[in-house]
C-alpha cells in the first residue's frame, strides 16, 4: 500500500504555533508518572484495582480549561484520549475501561473537553497511543509492565482493535483536525498494522493531520529537545515540526515535583525559541485526577495570557527570520511573511541600544511591541566619526534604560 501523497492543508497548524497538550487519566492520581504501570510492573488487574474505582474529577471544568488555553494564545490543543494504560476517556464500546464505566465518573470526558475548547475556537487534537498495556494482544517487549513475566501472545486480534477505537474516535466528535499517536517503538510495529490506520483515518476524516504514525506522519515531533536550524530536508528546506514541552516537570501531573517546575520567563522563551526556528510548541500541563490546573499551572497560564495579550503577534504566523539577519547577542528573531514584519526577542535587556548587523537600511520603523512605543534608529554613516563601533550594514536600535516589566521583551521591526 503506497502512503497518502496528498498532503492536507497544515496552514492552522504552521501559523496557530502554539497548542495545549494535556496528559490526563486514572495515573493522575498517583502522579509518579503516567508511565507508572510500567515502573512498578503492574498486571492490568492490579493498576485497575488501585485507581478505578477512585477516579473522582469532581471539579472538571473544561470550559475554564478551553478558556486559559486561548486566552494564553493557545491555536489547538491535544489530550490523551488513551494512553499506555489503556484507560480510555471517552465513551468506548470496545472496552469497560473506560470514563464512563469508572464509577466516580461516569462521563464521556473526551467529549465535554472537544466541545468546550471547539467553542472557544480551537483546534480539535486527539492522542491515542499505539501500545495498550491492558491488552492480552499487546506483546510483551522490555518497553511492557509485565517485561520480567514474559509470555508468548496471539497479537493478530490487536490491529482490528486499535483500528475499532480509532474509528469511534474519529465518527463521535465531530471534526478532529489531528490525531497524534505515541509509543511507536520499532519493536511492536508489526502489530498495529500503520498502513491500514493511515489510510482509514484519511479517508474518514481527509484534511485531519497525523503524527506519529510511523511512515504517515505530517510533521516532525520531537521532544525535551528544540532543533538548533529547525528540522529541515537534504535542500535545507524546513519542514513541518512541533515540538512538545513539559513546564511541570512531566507529563502527567506531578505528585512531588518543585524542583523541575519552569519559571514564566522560561516557559516563555521555549515559546520563542520553537517559533524562531520555525516550529510549533506543544505545551504540556497536567490536569490533577480532580479535573482541574493547580495553582501553579494556571499561574503559568496567566503568565502567558499576559506575554500573549501583548507580545502575541511575535509568535502567531511568525517563522524563522531570513538568513541573512545573523542574531544578535541573547536576542532571538522571529518573522512573518505576510507582514513582511521581524520580530527581535530580547532574552536580557542591553544597555540602551542594540545593534543589528545587516539591517542597515532595511528597516521603516521600529517600536517596543508591547507598548507601540517608536524606537529610534541610527544607521552606519561614515563620515561620523562617533559612530565608530557600528559598521557598514549595522542599525542601531535606541532603547530605553529601564526594562520593560515583561518576561521576555520583543522589538518589531517593519521591514522596508
Ligand atoms: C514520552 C513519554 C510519554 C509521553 C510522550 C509525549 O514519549 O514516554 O509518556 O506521552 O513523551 O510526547
Amino acid at each position: 500500500m503506497k502512503p497518502n501523497t496528498t498532503k492536507p492543508d497544515m496552514r492552522w497548524f504552521e501559523e496557530g504555533r502554539f497548542g495545549l497538550f494535556m496528559h490526563w487519566g486514572l495515573y493522575a492520581l498517583n502522579g509518579e508518572s503516567e508511565w507508572l504501570m510500567y515502573n512498578s510492573e503492574m498486571t492490568p488487574e492490579e493498576y485497575r484495582e488501585r485507581f478505578f474505582d477512585y477516579f473522582e474529577p469532581d471539579l472538571f471544568d473544561p470550559k475554564e480549561w478551553a478558556r486559559l488555553a486561548k486566552d494564553a494564545g493557545m491555536k489547538y490543543f491535544v489530550i490523551t484520549a488513551k494512553h499506555h494504560d489503556g484507560f480510555c476517556l471517552w465513551d468506548t464500546k470496545t472496552t469497560d475501561f473506560n470514563a464512563m464505566k469508572a464509577p466516580l465518573c461516569r462521563r464521556d470526558l473526551l467529549k465535554d473537553i472537544i466541545e468546550a475548547f471547539r467553542a472557544e475556537g480551537l483546534k480539535v487534537g486527539v492522542y491515542c497511543t499505539l501500545p495498550d498495556w491492558s491488552r492480552p494482544d499487546m506483546p510483551i517487549t522490555d518497553r511492557h509492565p509485565l517485561r520480567n513475566r514474559p509470555e508468548e501472545r496471539d497479537c493478530s486480534t490487536f490491529a482490528p482493535f486499535l483500528r475499532e477505537q480509532v474509528r469511534e474516535l474519529l465518527t463521535n466528535y465531530g471534526k478532529i483536525d489531528l490525531i497524534w499517536f505515541d509509543g511507536n517503538y520499532l519493536e511492536t510495529q508489526h502489530v498495529w498494522d500503520a498502513p491500514g490506520l493511515n489510510e482509514m483515518i484519511r479517508k474518514m476524516q481527509p484534511g485531519i493531520l497525523i503524527n506519529r504514525l510511523p511512515g504517515f506522519s505530517d510533521f516532525h515531533s520531537p521532544e525535551w529537545t528544540i532543533p538548533k536550524d529547525g528540522i529541515r530536508d537534504e535542500d535545507g528546506n524546513l519542514l513541518p515540526w512541533e515540538g512538545c514541552q513539559v513546564f511541570n516537570g512531566g507529563w502527567c501531573y506531578p505528585r512531588y515535583d518543585r524542583q523541575h517546575r519552569k519559571t514564566a520567563k522560561q516557559v516563555v522563551e521555549m515559546l520563542i525559541r520553537h517559533a524562531s526556528r520555525g516550529g510549533n510548541l506543544l505545551l504540556n500541563a497536567g490536569p490533577t485526577s480532580r479535573g482541574c490546573f493547580d495553582e501553579y499551572e494556571t499561574e503559568i497560564f496567566r503568565a502567558l495570557s499576559r506575554w500573549m495579550k501583548w507580545n502575541g503577534r511575535s509568535i502567531t504566523g511568525c517563522t524563522v527570520a531570513p538568513a541573512d539577519f545573523p542574531e544578535p547577542e541573547n536576542g532571538l528573531y522571529t518573522y512573518n511573511p505576510k507582514t513582511n514584519r521581524l520580530y527581535l526577542h530580547l532574552f536580557s535587556w542591553p544597555d540602551h541600544r542594540v545593534i543589528l548587523p545587516n539591517l542597515g537600511g532595511k528597516v521603516k520603523f521600529a517600536q517596543l511591541l508591547e507598548t507601540g512605543c517608536e524606537l529610534m534608529l541610527t544607521e552606519y554613516d561614515p563620515t561620523n566619526v562617533h559612530r565608530t563601533r557600528l559598521q557598514e550594514g549595522d542599525l542601531l536600535v535606541k532603547l530605553p534604560i529601564e526594562s520593560p516589566k515583561t518576561e521576555v521583551p520583543v522589538i518589531e521591526l517593519f521591514l522596508k
